[in-house]
This record gives structure tokens, C-alpha cells and sequence, in this order.
């Protein structure tokens, strides 16, 4: 088991990152008494595999008074129509400013559930208590929570740190292979764009990491979290640009998925972005075509996609590039890798040079 802090002054945090720890959570949230209840939020398909009643179960023990609420799974539930039953359920059973909100499951429940107790009472606490990789690895950490408008996903929403972050890697087994997957591809972007360490690591262990080694799972989950956890600490809101580091492959990610209409899987559209920017960077002279070869080699060895799948239009994604929320006065912006483990933001691309194609 590996303790991680994210150092944000009062709202610090720690980051637990074991196997088959779940019912460490009584003892976690102990250290933030007084609680008057607490909700634990899951969704339909988390909870039959027992881990929202592990976490109940483990928090009543402690005296707690717990209320478990399930949602629909998928990202249909990040919705404004989903907060507002949420919210009428949470008054209506008495949920006060003293309560915490646990949420137990992947990225939709951690940014539902952040949302709801970012805005109920005008603001409850809140605990992660993530299932998928790529909850682990990315979207539980660093407080980013909030909803999708029908057109754009993460749209309306709020930074809320959690008071902490319960993470159980034996979780990862029942997770479906796309799943999987697609935190991989998030896992590549920390090795690729920010720790040459951490994908020497991953290379060296691929086919531990395809069978879903637990040993070696938890000490890349660890690792993606220190990481995350140190460039969360340096730029908690975004504003000096070390936090937009973490967005390698992204740009084009959130532009493949618009189009797929979120069928393609957030960090499967990682994997492809991260290809994309690899070759844009070959094309500025950034890197050369080794470091392309090698990054393709990696994901071929890790199952994840490299090439735009055919549905998707070029001119379009050009397009929403440029409009994406992450860009600004229209300007084409990518973070591109400069070496193995490096990274770079790289601002106001001329559209021409993405025209043919990559
Ligand atoms: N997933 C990127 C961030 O949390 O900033």
C-alpha cells in the first residue's frame, strides 16, 4: 500500500492507493469527524460487484449513518437532469452540511458525485473512492468535477477537492476489457509526455500489464498518481500551464470523441490523439521518427489503438480543435512531446499544417 499527498495547503490530501483495501475507508473518514451521514454514490453496474456495499458496510461500522444511491451507468448520467433528482433525494433524506459524499465507481460517478456536492447546500464534502483505471489514474485525482451539456462534455462544473482518495487495485479485475483499455491509454499519456522513468517501466512490463498483473497495476497506479498529484499541487486551477501538461493526445481525443458521439471510449481516443500529436510534433522537427516508431511499438504492445477511425472527417476535426474548451480566441493549441518523458504546450499552429492530414 503507497500513501500520496496532494499538497494544496488546507485542502490537502491523501491518496491510498492498495489492493483489496476498500474497507480501509471506515478508518479514512474517521479522521474527519463530526459526520452526520453519509451518502455513497455508485452506479448500476459498480454495485453488483460489491464494492458500493464494501464501502457502506465499512463506513456503518464506524457508526455512520449511510445511505447508498445508484445511478444508471454510462456517461447518460453526467446530466443535469440526473444532479437534479440527486439533489431532491438528498433533501429529501435529510442530507446536511455535515454529511460526506462518497462516490464509489468510474469517471462519470467521481464527476457526478463531485458535482453534487459541489453545488448541494451550496457545498458538502466529498471522498473518491475510484473503480476503473482510468478513475485511479486521472479523474479522481485533482478536484476537476461537473456535468456534460449535450454538446459538450464536462461543460458546467467546479474544481472540489476531495478529502481523500481511497483507491483498490483488485477493482481493475472485473473491469470489461474496453474499460481497461482505455485507462491504459491515459497510463501512456503520464509515461509518453511526463516520466521517461515511469514508461521505461511500462515498456519493460507490458505483458504483465495485459494480463493485469496486480503488483505491477499498483505500482503504475501509484506512480500516475504521484505524478498527478505533484502537477495538481504546482497549478491546482489550470492558470499557469503546468496543469494543461496532462492533456497530451488531448486536443484531438476530444475531437474524435464529439464525433463518435462519445461512443469511442475516452482513453481509446487518448491512445489515437497521443499518435496524432507524436506525428505533429515529427512534423514541427519536435521529435524525430524514432520516437514516433517507439511510441507506436508501445501501444501496439498494450492493445491500443493508433490510427483515426474511418467515421471520423478531418476537416471536422480541424474544426472543433479550434473551438475546443481548452482553446482560446479560436488558436490552435497541443501540448507535443519535445523527448521520451517531456512535453511541451505548443500555441497557435497554423491550421495549414494539419490540413493533409496525419
Ligand atoms: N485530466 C486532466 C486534469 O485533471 O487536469
Amino acid at each position: 500500500m503507497q500513501i500520496i499527498s496532494v499538497s494544496l495547503g488546507n485542502r490537502s490530501y491523501d491518496i491510498e492507493a492498495g489492493s483489496d483495501n476498500l474497507e480501509h475507508i471506515g478508518s479514512f473518514l474517521t479522521a474527519f469527524q463530526p459526520i452526520s451521514t453519509a451518502v455513497v454514490l455508485t452506479d448500476d453496474n459498480v454495485i453488483q460487484h460489491g464494492y458500493a456495499h464494501r464501502v457502506a458496510d465499512s463506513i456503518s461500522e464506524t457508526g455512520i449513518d449511510v445511505h447508498l444511491l445508484s445511478v444508471a451507468s454510462g456517461e447518460q448520467s453526467k446530466t443535469i437532469e440526473t444532479a437534479a433528482t440527486l439533489w431532491e433525494t438528498l433533501l429529501d433524506e435529510g442530507i446536511d452540511r455535515k454529511s460526506v459524499l462518497i462516490s464509489v465507481g468510474g469517471g462519470v460517478i467521481g464527476d457526478l458525485g463531485g458535482f453534487i456536492a459541489a453545488t448541494y447546500a451550496r457545498g458538502i464534502r466529498f471522498f473518491q473512492v475510484p473503480t476503473t483505471l482510468l478513475a485511479q489514474v486521472d479523474s479522481s485525482i485533482g478536484g476537476k468535477v461537473g456535468i456534460d451539456l449535450p454538446k459538450a462534455k464536462n461543460m458546467v462544473g467546479a474544481f472540489l477537492q476531495p478529502l481523500g482518495v481511497l483507491i483498490d487495485t483488485k477493482t481493475l479485475k472485473t473491469l470489461p476489457d474496453n474499460q481497461y483499455r482505455s485507462g491504459l491509454g491515459e497510463v501512456i499519456k503520464y509515461g509518453v509526455s511526463l516520466d521517461a522513468e515511469l514508461f521505461q517501466f511500462l515498456e519493460n512490463n507490458a505483458e504483465k500489464i495485459n494480463i493485469r498483473d496486480l503488483a505491477i497495476l499498483q505500482q503504475i497506479v501509484s506512480d500516475c498518481c504521484r505524478i498527478k498529484a505533484t502537477i495538481v499541487s504546482e497549478d491546482e486551477f489550470e492558470t499557469t500551464g503546468r496543469r494543461v501538461l496532462l492533456n497530451y493526445g488531448h486536443t484531438f481525443a476530444h475531437a474524435f470523441e464529439i464525433q463518435s458521439h462519445f461512443t469511442l471510449l475516452h482513453g481509446l481516443a487518448v491512445s489515437i490523439g497521443a499518435v496524432c500529436a507524436a506525428r505533429l510534433a515529427v512534423r514541427l522537427g519536435l521529435v524525430d521518427e524514432t520516437f514516433l516508431q517507439r511510441q507506436l511499438c508501445f501501444h501496439q504492445n498494450l492493445k491500443l489503438p493508433t490510427e483515426i477511425p474511418n467515421n471520423i472527417d478531418w476537416r471536422q476535426t480541424i474544426a472543433l480543435m479550434r473551438h475546443d474548451k481548452k482553446s482560446e480566441f479560436g488558436k490552435l493549441r497541443f501540448v507535443l512531446p519535445t523527448d521520451i518523458g517531456s512535453c511541451r504546450l505548443i500555441e497557435d499552429i497554423d491550421p495549414q499544417i494539419l490540413e493533409r492530414g496525419l
